[in-house]
């Protein structure tokens, strides 16, 4: 399949703070990646990275064969990026329905296999959403507003969508409704680059896996590959 995503030897820093120390990974049109390691490793800084919310200091980002040089956040997006932030971002002051709206993009010819997202079809994804349509953004619960902003990111009709921690801080029941969305969205061809704890998931969602150990990818195969060694998860994910 094709590339759709190529990241190749990013340094990225906060100030004099080095951050990342060439971070390689790709992903192609149909499939589920994930960023893998502990806490601080660099993951969310990968993805500042990636959406042009952090400079690089070195190396090259290509989207659908694009470089990202020189674009701009709202750009980047305009080229079929979603995010579902790390701590979901919604706006709290905004209705459910509003904060769909204000994402709201048509989809691109580039799309075409992918079946278009408005608010009819997101609220059929995610009924609970239409329930609280009217409710303001600091009244949903944290499921409810992980929906929201997975469902705001779906209003972009992205052709690949990245998800920071979307399952983080859950109640179990929520979390299999969210890792039920993703392998749904997967199943109608939609990228993705998924960053969660939990390796038992991701396993069963993802295709290949990125393990990021300060700053580095110390480790990429297959979930067959990764399932072979379990001593990786432990190495790189386990309680230090
Ligand atoms: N806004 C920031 N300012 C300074 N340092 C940061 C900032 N965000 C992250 N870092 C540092 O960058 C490194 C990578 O962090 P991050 O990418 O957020 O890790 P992860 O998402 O894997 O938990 C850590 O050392 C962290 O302390
Ligand atoms: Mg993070």
């Amino acid at each position: 399949m094709r590339t759709l995503m190529e990241m190749h030897d990013v340094q990225a820093s906060y100030g004099h703070a080095q951050a990342l120390f060439g971070v390689s990974f790709d992903i192609r049109a149909g499939e589920v990646v994930t960023l893998l390691g502990r806490n601080g490793m660099g993951r969310s800084t990968t993805v500042k990275c990636l959406f042009g919310m952090l400079p690089l200091k070195s190396g090259a980002i290509s989207f659908g064969g694009r470089p990202l040089a020189g674009l701009a956040s709202h750009g980047i997006a305009r080229l079929g990026l979603g995010l579902v932030p790390e701590g979901r971002e919604i706006f709290t002051n905004l209705t459910v329905e509003e904060n769909l709206v204000a994402t709201a993009r048509a989809p691109r010819h580039a799309q075409a296999s992918l079946k278009p997202w408005d608010l009819a079809r997101v609220y059929q994804f995610f009924p609970r959403l239409q329930e609280r349509r009217a409710n303001l953004g600091w009244q949903l619960s944290g499921g409810e507003q992980q929906m929201l902003a997975i469902g705001r990111a779906l209003m972009t009709n992205p052709q690949l969508l990245v998800l920071d921690e979307a399952t983080e801080g859950l109640a179990p029941i929520i979390r299999t409704e969210i890792w039920n969305a993703l392998a749904a969205l997967k199943a109608e061809g939609l990228a993705q680059i998924v960053i969660d704890k939990n390796v038992g998931a991701l396993l069963k969602l993802a295709d290949r896996h990125f393990v990021l150990e300060k700053g580095r990818v110390v480790w990429q195969g297959s979930s067959d590959a990764l399932r072979a060694e379990p001593a990786i998860v432990q190495q790189y994910m386990g309680v230090s």
